[in-house]
């Protein structure tokens, strides 16, 4: 395999395939730019020299490589430049390029280069100080498809959200949600260590996928080794240990209740809500209130009772963003949950019983409804494809 000396590569090239060390560890990804930063860290780990199997791109096939990657971003960021409100639009921009920094940082880290953990830290730090400033927006925005990247990074950011919106309710420490927040963030990076055929796969997986799937967590936990120092064991045990269930039938290590960290609990549940009210290719996604019922059916099987009930708590049995239909037959959008009341959140009253869209959509909370037997009530969630397609971030 063609063989290059670090100081001899040139900043703002780019290469058809991968380059990788001398023991064929992967440190930049296909037609990835190599940026002057990029071959001065590969000074300071001392690698001397890379190969690369393909040729170098020339300038103007490097130049339609961007080209068609700020177009992606563009396309993404125009699914929020609908929204109306400053306020929606800024944390719709925030999560977008939220994700693009998930996306750069555990591509970097699963090469095997250090990222500063203060860059990590950082982009969790802001995150939760933007839970804390508007929870709802960034619950209404994991609700829907706006990840039109691959798949992954959205995956790992929405469960970021959901961990830091739990962590906050349970007034945990700012500390504890940091490392909360960093778990969250590594526990997926394994994933990238999973041949992207199958990551990406269409169909239904196989014994063989699942096999190579389950290797993630351990994948983590090597990845997460070389800054053992600078992070908490909680961030490590998240890691390993968010697929792990409590009656023991989990993996890697078959681990039950009270061997499992609590953080990597409250992740166990972020990471199973996100994935089954996702769309993939070869299934539809499910409404928020349905996998609430299957996640309170996996009670001492795969979550506790304690963690299930943190987690409704905050999420309420009807999540913010997601639609239900009322007793008089027409539907609505959760808008706010109501404390202590699960079943009886704030709607906005958007479409009748023939899914004829109202002029005048009507805001109801339906605590204030009472218990007559004329009371609107919630008669069950409602899979938003059915409906009209609404911006369910600008409703809000
Ligand atoms: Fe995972």
């Amino acid at each position: 395999m063609p063989r290059y000396e670090t100081h001899l590569l040139q900043p703002n090239s780019m290469f058809i395939t991968p380059i990788l060390s001398s023991d064929k560890l992967m440190l930049l990804p296909a037609k990835r730019l190599l940026t002057s930063d990029d071959i001065a860290t590969l000074k300071r780990w001392q690698i001397e020299a890379v190969e690369v199997a393909g040729r170098r791109l020339t300038e103007a096939e490097a130049a339609q490589v961007l080209q068609a990657a700020a177009a992606q971003h563009v396309l993404t960021r125009a699914a929020y430049g609908k929204v109306n409100d400053y306020e929606k639009k800024r944390c719709f921009g925030f999560y977008i390029d939220t994700e693009v920094s998930i996306r750069s940082l555990a591509e970097t880290i699963v090469t095997g280069l250090r990222v500063e953990p203060e860059k990590i830290k950082g982009m969790v730090r802001r995150l939760v100080e933007e839970i804390r400033r508007s929870r709802d927006v960034y619950l209404s925005i994991i609700h829907n498809d706006y990840g039109k990247g691959e798949h992954l990074y959205f995956h790992i950011l929405n469960n970021m959200i959901l961990c830091l919106t739990i962590g906050v309710s349970m007034n945990l420490k700012q500390d504890e949600l940091i490392n909360l927040g960093l778990g969250a963030f590594f526990a997926d990076v394994g994933m990238l260590k999973v041949p992207k055929h199958v990551r990406d796969k269409t169909r239904e997986l196989t014994d063989a996928d699942l096999n190579l799937i389950r290797k993630h967590p351990l994948e983590g936990e090597k990845i997460l080794n070389k800054w053992i120092t600078d992070y908490e064991d909680s961030v490590i045990r998240m890691t390993v240990e968010h697929h792990e269930n409590v009656d023991g039938s989990g993996y890697p290590y078959g681990k039950s209740s009270h061997e499992i960290h609590d953080h990597a609990k409250i992740l166990a549940l972020a990471d199973v809500y996100n994935a089954m009210t996702k769309k993939r290719a070869y299934r539809e996604g499910k409404a928020g209130v349905s996998v609430m019922k299957d996640l309170i059916l996996m009670k001492d099987k795969k979550f506790d009772a304690v963690s299930l009930k943190t987690f409704l708590g905050v999420m309420s049995v009807f999540p913010v963003g997601t639609f239900v239909k009322l007793s008089n037959g027409s539907y609505a959008l959760v808008v706010k949950p109501s404390a202590g009341d699960p079943l009886r959140p704030s709607v906005k009253v958007m479409f009748s019983e023939t899914y004829a869209r109202l002029e005048q959509p009507v805001l109801i909370d339906l605590r204030g409804e009472g218990s007559t037997p004329d009371a609107v009530k919630i008669v069950g969630p409602v899979d938003a494809s059915v409906l009209p397609k609404v911006d369910v971030v600008e409703e809000l």
